[in-house]
């Protein structure tokens, strides 16, 4: 196993607000292959009522991260090391008993595929009503009421009707609505949010963001969502966390971190992306090269195998020496801050017009 020390873990602000705080998460793997490093020395918060959006290539752990935060992982296969703070307490080291309480309860998630999170075999409502008898102790009758209301909430049509209806009796945009009444039912602080629309058309995807966003602001949601549309991110979320190879190298507002990226990375990722009412037929520049390995990850920095600008700093650092990612706004990155901002305004803004 690699030990590291302290300093080249990430930190973050542990604000008063912090309703999740996670510190230097590490999670692997053992496969037949070798250890996979999943997730390596992450840390991040999620302020009540806020959402903390996540982005990063397929592979970089985000699901990974959040699957660990509901204590979904194999404990056979799978080593779990760091905090996972829950209002102070630490999942990590808690009793699956305890887990198993707060899933559903404290904290929810919704998938991109509602079929994975709904059973074919029982009826939309029951669904919606268990959790909610399961954790308030509610009686048959209340649950049903509750799911009604719920569905009523997400804007089913006839949801008096429609609670006795199986799953695939409904269309994906409204299995997507059940959903989300699934994991709102017993009004979670926390929500984790996996591509929740990617597979819905753009109409109904606009509808469900909009429904997550009222539902936060009545009842004040911690929203984790993770995509790979950062249209929806600067939409959807307050902050953002940039992820490689499971570890965050940028982080700051979802404001900041779009308008004025500061790692080679998100630089990457923002010109790989289509442009809102570009030309279709406009070439993209993907990131060249592939991701890395997670069984044996490169050393320093994860991505200077990648990076077009190792060339700026100084020795060998970018292959030797793991960048920090400092508290609040930072960039894990060896450039200085005047490289950064003088490479992003000459060398990267213009290719994103
Ligand atoms: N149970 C497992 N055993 C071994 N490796 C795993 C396991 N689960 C995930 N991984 C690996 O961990 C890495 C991170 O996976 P993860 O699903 O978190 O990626 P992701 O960022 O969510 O990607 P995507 O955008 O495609 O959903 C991947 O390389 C994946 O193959
Ligand atoms: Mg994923």
């Amino acid at each position: 196993m690699t030990t590291l020390t302290k300093t080249e873990g990430e930190k973050a602000p542990t604000g008063p607000d912090s309703f999740l705080s996670v510190r230097d998460l590490r999670v692997r793997f053992s496969t037949e292959d070798g250890i996979v490093k999943a997730v390596d020395g992450l840390s991040f918060d999620v302020e009540r009522g806020k959402t903390l959006g996540i982005v990063g290539e397929s592979g970089s752990g985000k699901s990974v991260t959040n699957l660990t935060v509901l204590g979904l992982h194999n404990p056979k296969s799978t080593t779990v090391e760091g905090e996972i703070l829950l209002e102070g307490r630490d999942l990590v080291t808690a009793p699956e008993k305890e887990l198993e309480k707060l899933r559903g309860n404290k904290v929810a998630m919704i998938f991109q595929d509602p079929l994975t999170a709904l059973s074919p075999y029982y009826t939309v409502g029951r669904q919606i009503a268990e959790p909610y008898m399961k954790h308030t102790g509610a009686s048959k009758k209340e649950a049903r009421a509750r799911a009604i209301e719920m569905l009523t909430k997400v804007g089913i049509p006839q949801p008096q009707s429609r609670v006795d209806d199986y799953p695939h009796q409904f269309s994906g945009g409204m299995r997507q609505r059940a959903m989300i009444a699934m994991a709102l039912v017993c009004d979670p602080d926390l929500l984790i949010a996996d591509e929740p629309t990617t597979a819905l058309d753009v109409t109904v995807q606009a509808q469900i963001l909009d429904l997550l966003k009222e539902l936060q602001q009545e009842f004040g949601t911690g929203i984790i969502f993770i995509t790979h549309d950062l249209g929806v991110i600067s939409d959807m979320a307050d902050d953002l966390l940039v992820m490689y190879s499971g570890r965050a190298v940028e982080r700051g507002t979802v404001r900041e971190v779009l308008r004025q990226p500061k790692h080679p990375y998100t630089w990457g990722l923002l010109s790989s992306m289509p442009r809102l009412g570009a030309d279709v037929s406009q070439a993209l520049n993907p990131i060249p090269g592939s991701p890395p390995s997670l069984l044996n990850p490169p050393s320093g920095c994860p991505f200077h195998p990648r990076c077009a600008f190792t060339g700026e700093v100084p020795g060998d650092r970018c292959s030797t020496e793991r960048p920090p990612l400092g508290e609040g706004r930072d960039a894990a990155c060896h450039l200085t801050a005047e490289q950064k901002q003088s490479i992003f305004i000459d060398t990267i803004q213009p290719r994103l017009r």
